[in-house]
C-alpha cells in the first residue's frame, strides 16, 4: 500500500479507482471520519478517506485530524496527496484554478488538537518545507505531460472556521503573504509530518475570498466550482499516482530524526 488520498469538499469518490475492500479503523485518538476505502487505479493501490464523513457532515472545526493521519499510518501509508477547496486572495487564483500548494501560514494554531506527542516526548518536527519537495516534482511533472494547467505554487493560509472571513481579515492575509485561504490544510500537514508521510496539497479555488470580488459567498458556488475542476483534478491524481515511484527518496521519511529533546 502506498498512496492516502484525503478527498475534500467534491471530492468523496474517484471515478477509474476500483474499490475492493473498507477498513474501520479505531485510534488511540478516536474515530477517522470514515472508513477508509482501498482500491487501486490504474494497478496501483490507493487508500481513500473522504475529510468530511460521507455523507459531507463534520466541519472543519470537528475533523479528528489525528484519527485520520493515524489511520493511514497504520495501513502502512507512507505519502498522502490531499485536496481541498480554498478561497482565492492573490490576483491570479481565480475560481476554477487548481493549484499545487507549497507553504502554509496556521491561524488554528491552539484551537485544534495539533501534535501526536504532548504527554510522553518532547518533538519539534522541522516544517520549513510543509509539503514533500518530491512529490511535488512528480505532481507538476504529471500536470505537464497531461497538459492539465495549474498553479505550481501557492501559500495556503489555514482559519478554523466554520465562518468565513472579514474583507480586512482577508487584506491582512494578502500582506501577510498568502495566496489561498482553506480551513483544513493544518493540522493535518504536521500530523502527517510527525509521522513521517510525506504530503502533497492540491486545491481548487472554489471562490474569490472575502472582499475580492464584492460578491458574497455562497455553499452552491463553493460545490458548483469544485465539481467543475473535478475532471482535472482526477486526472492528474490518476497520472501521479502512477508516476510517483514506490521507493521515497524525501526528507519526509526522516522527519523524526533530530526531532527529539
Ligand atoms: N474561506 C475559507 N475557506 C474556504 C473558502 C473561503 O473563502 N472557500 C473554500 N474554503
Amino acid at each position: 500500500m502506498l498512496i492516502g488520498l484525503i478527498g475534500g469538499s467534491g471530492l468523496y469518490e474517484i471515478e477509474g479507482l476500483k474499490i475492493t475492500r473498507e477498513v474501520s479503523i479505531s485510534t488511540p485518538y478516536g474515530e477517522p471520519s470514515s472508513a477508509y476505502k482501498i482500491g487501486s487505479i490504474e494497478g496501483r493501490e490507493i487508500v481513500f478517506l473522504p475529510r468530511h464523513g460521507i455523507p459531507h457532515k463534520i466541519p472543519p472545526q470537528k475533523i479528528n485530524y489525528r484519527a485520520n493521519i493515524w489511520g493511514f499510518r497504520s495501513l502502512g501509508i507512507e505519502r498522502i496527496i490531499s485536496v481541498s477547496a480554498v478561497g482565492g486572495i492573490s490576483r491570479d487564483m481565480s475560481p476554477g484554478n487548481i493549484v499545487l500548494l507549497d507553504q502554509i501560514i496556521d491561524m488554528t494554531s491552539g484551537t485544534r488538537i495539533a501534535t501526536f506527542y504532548d504527554e510522553d516526548a518532547v518533538i519539534h518536527v522541522d516544517l520549513t518545507e510543509p509539503y514533500c519537495l518530491e512529490m511535488r516534482d512528480f505532481l507538476i511533472k504529471s500536470s505537464r505531460d497531461i497538459g492539465l494547467s495549474i498553479k505550481t505554487a501557492g501559500t495556503y493560509i489555514c482559519v478554523n472556521g466554520p465562518r468565513l472571513e472579514t474583507s480586512k481579515e482577508i487584506q491582512f492575509f494578502s500582506l501577510i503573504g498568502a495566496d489561498v485561504v482553506g480551513m483544513t490544510a493544518m493540522p493535518e500537514i504536521s500530523l502527517a509530518r510527525e509521522v513521517e508521510i510525506c504530503m502533497a496539497g492540491i486545491s481548487v479555488v472554489t471562490n474569490y475570498a472575502a472582499g475580492i470580488s464584492g460578491s458574497k459567498l455562497t455553499a452552491t458556488e463553493v460545490v458548483e466550482t469544485m465539481k467543475g475542476s473535478m475532471e482535472g483534478i482526477k486526472s492528474l491524481l490518476k497520472e501521479a499516482i502512477v508516476q510517483i515511484p514506490p521507493v521515497r527518496l524525501c526528507p519526509c521519511k526522516d522527519a523524526l530524526k533530530d526531532a527529539r529533546f
